[in-house]
């Protein structure tokens, strides 16, 4: 699949496969996991099912399995779901997903995914959220903070030995931005370019509605984390 299928904008460099969105499937196995897990466990009931879509490497699926949930995790690549454990796992795109008349207790589209370069895709990701969530169920969101595209190039250095970095944002046009992102471990380096949409909170709750979806509470003080549900 990963071999195939081309996201234009999206590319990345550094050892290892990368994802056609340009992710490196080692870097993902690499990088700590942050307060994702306590911010979704809030925000959602007990052992609920979770169907996270663009999981990766299950950097954040490993601790939310630990936590009790049951989760079934997709991603495009077949290398980076190589590395997922404890989980129910799909290969597809998000946008194609079959899972036939399933549902869930909780759908999960973080990563900033929402801000897709491409208006086609972002509509089909929230269609396909829509499509998995119980009616009284749950969508959760992950968008890009106020400061994202702006304070350029800023770092940061985790406690783990890597140091990522926002490099730059460039306009290429129709409100879209090429991002470039680094990241750096002593013994290995990696980068990804990718498009992202920017979105305001009135676009945002827009195409939530046009998918059938409403902002329940945005869940942390920068915006960021949405829980979302339908209309
Ligand atoms: C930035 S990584 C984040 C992975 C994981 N959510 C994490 O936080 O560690 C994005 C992942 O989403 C997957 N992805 C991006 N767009 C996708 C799409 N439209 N359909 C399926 N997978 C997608 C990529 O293959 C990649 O593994």
């Amino acid at each position: 699949m990963s071999g195939q299928l081309v996201r234009e904008g999206y590319s990345g460099t550094g050892p290892g496969a990368i994802t056609p969105d340009g992710c490196a499937v080692e870097l993902y196995t690499r990088l700590a996991v942050g307060d994702e897990p306590d911010v979704i466990e809030a925000a959602v009931p007990a052992g609920a099912s979770i169907l996270e879509l663009g999981c990766g490497a299950g950097r954040v699926t490993h601790p939310l399995v630990e936590r009790g949930f049951a989760v079934t995790a997709v991603d495009e690549s077949p290398q980076m779901l190589e590395k997922v454990r404890g989980a129910r796992t799909v290969c597809a795109p998000i946008e194609s997903l079959d899972l036939g008349d399933e549902t869930f207790d909780v759908v999960m589209l973080a990563s900033f995914l929402v801000h897709s370069g491409d208006h086609r895709v972002r509509d089909g990701l929230l269609r396909t959220c829509r499509r998995y969530v119980r009616d009284a169920g749950v969508v959760l969101l992950q968008r890009e903070g106020a400061d994202y595209h702006t304070a350029l190039p800023r770092e940061r250095v985790h406690p783990a030995g890597c140091t990522t970095r926002i490099v730059s944002s460039e306009p290429v046009g129709d409100g879209v931005r090429s991002v470039r992102a680094e990241y750096e471990f002593a013994d290995a380096r990696w980068t990804q370019t990718f498009l992202s949409r920017l979105l305001s909170k009135e676009e945002f709750e827009g195409y939530l509605d046009a998918a059938g979806l409403r902002v329940d509470r945005y869940l942390t003080d920068d915006g960021v984390w949405v829980r979302a549900v339908p209309k």
